[in-house]
């Protein structure tokens, strides 16, 4: 089994390029079942969810090219009568879930393995199966599976569908309702939809699918469902949580580093927290003459979705410096556009070393917390308490043997060994790879010493 060896204390410089959303890839791969014509997508990652994806839709009667050094994958739904997501296929990838609103929309019936609880606690799917309920889907429970079928009149029909559950939204379950209206009879108003930008990146495919979503990106999102769809090409919006984990690499080394295709206006809460802390975030102005983001042709403009995300502003290139030891700060996370979940970990492993007394507080998947026990192995300060955590910052983190559980938690780990004094051993990194397009790379090409061995765990 893979670990990282990391032999901490080298600032990190150099350049890194974020790859494109795994979070938003994924549901758009499984979009492409709403349409009989092959639905191109670029900037995808290398991951091993994605692979996953596409072995599922592979088995869903898709014919699926995966081209990763282009990064480009193409699926072309072509076989409608499978309509059943194995458990094997689930367990391993709980985003599978988003192939049920458009194999429920299209092939008129879903069977997709209930997914189970994971390391960063319950997860459940009460939302997706409220949602589609409203939209007339009659589904329920069968040996493990969630199984929905369209009503008798043979399809689904608008209605004003509310997503709010105790934690906030549903990501995945807006995008389920909303992949599922898109082929729906008349208007589907969605209320407290989630507005996460993979949300948003969604309804742009949808759209450029022939779809009419508008609001995405917003708590309203209004669909007004068409007939069909067709082919589409899409370009992924880049990873978010990618670039904060990078921006948390160069902090936590006092490093100075730059990062391309960078997305600032997904980012907000997290570069407030960064800043607050007293890490230098810039961007940096085009070479004279460049033009800052490629003129759109004639022709191409979306139609509907107004989204909120500016073009240029998420594929910036910025610098990243860090010069001083952080100030300490509160974190809680947050739906988008608050503090993302996805990046609790990392910015814990940054705080551990920050001068004075943290708290971060997690709003969405309260457990979320695996990687306390490890940074604490590695001489960290902290304290839990339900669902917040005192940070109180130490002058210096020490290598140490730790175990990756989850993917952010993993992340948080190999940063705490960038900055740690000798080596540290992250064991299980196959969490990091569901996630991050080889990360030993980016970080071996930002001058950090990350070696990737296959070593059993002591
Ligand atoms: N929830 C419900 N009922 C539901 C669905 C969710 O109560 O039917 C609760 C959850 O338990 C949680 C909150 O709502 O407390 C938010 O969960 P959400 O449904 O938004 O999570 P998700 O859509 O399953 C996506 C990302 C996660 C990310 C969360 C939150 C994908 C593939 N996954 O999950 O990403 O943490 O949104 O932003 O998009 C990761 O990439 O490491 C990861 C876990």
């Amino acid at each position: 089994m893979d670990a990282f060896v990391i032999n901490g204390g080298k600032r990190l410089r150099g350049t890194v390029r974020v790859h494109g959303a795994k979070n938003a890839a994924l549901p758009q791969l499984a979009a492409a079942l709403l349409t009989d014509q092959p639905v191109k997508l670029s900037d995808v990652p290398d991951l091993v969810d994605i692979r996953n994806m596409t072995k599922l839709l592979n088995e869903l009667g898709c014919e699926v090219e995966h081209d990763p050094a282009a990064s480009s994958v193409t699926v072309h739904s072509t076989d409608d009568s499978k309509c059943k997501a194995r458990y094997d296929i689930v367990r391993t990838m709980r985003a599978s879930v988003c192939v049920l609103g458009p194999l429920l929309a299209r092939r008129g019936m879903a069977q997709v393995s209930m997914p189970g609880g994971c390391n960063i606690g319950d997860r459940p799917v009460d939302l997706h199966m409220r949602g589609l309920r409203a939209l007339g889907a009659k589904v329920y429970l069968d040996s493990g599976y969630i199984v929905a079928e369209l009503p008798e009149s043979g399809r689904l029909t608008g209605a004003r569908v509310f997503l709010g559950g105790p934690f906030g939204s549903t990501v995945l379950g807006t995008i389920n309702v909303m992949s599922a209206a898109v082929l729906a009879k008349g208007r589907t108003i969605i209320e407290s939809a989630a507005c996460e930008p993979e949300v948003e990146d969604m309804a742009n495919l949808l759209n450029a699918m022939g779809a009419n979503v508008t609001g995405a990106g917003t708590p309203r999102v209004i669909v007004e469902g068409v007939d069909q769809l067709h082919g589409a090409k899409h370009k992924v919006i880049p990873d978010r949580i990618e670039a904060g984990t990078y921006v948390a690499a160069a902090a936590i080394t006092n490093g100075q580093i730059t990062i391309e295709n960078f997305p600032t206006d997904a980012l907000t809460a997290v570069l407030d927290r960064f800043e607050y802390a007293g890490v230098e975030i810039e961007p940096v102005k085009p070479a004279s003459g460049a033009s800052p983001s490629p003129p759109r042709k004639r022709g191409t403009r979306k139609k509907n979705n107004q989204g909120t995300l500016d073009d240029a502003r998420m594929r910036q290139t910025v610098r990243v410096a860090s010069t001083r030891r952080l100030e300490p700060t509160q974190v809680v996370t947050q739906p988008h556009p608050g503090f993302p979940t996805d990046l609790q970990a990392q910015i814990m492993a940054l705080l551990c070393l920050a001068d004075g007394n943290s708290m971060i507080t997690e709003k969405i998947f309260p457990d979320r917390f695996l990687h306390v026990a490890e940074l604490l192995r590695m001489g960290a300060n902290l304290v839990r308490n339900g669902p917040t955590v005192l940070v109180s910052g130490v002058r210096e983190l020490i290598g140490a043997q730790v175990m990756a559980s989850d993917l952010r938690a993993s992340a948080g780990l190999i940063l705490a060994g960038l900055a740690a004094r000798g080596t540290t051993t992250v064991h299980r990194v196959y969490h990091v790879d569901r996630g991050y397009e080889r990360m030993d790379l980016s970080l071996q090409k930002l001058g950090a010493d990350v070696e990737r061995v296959d070593q059993p765990a002591e």
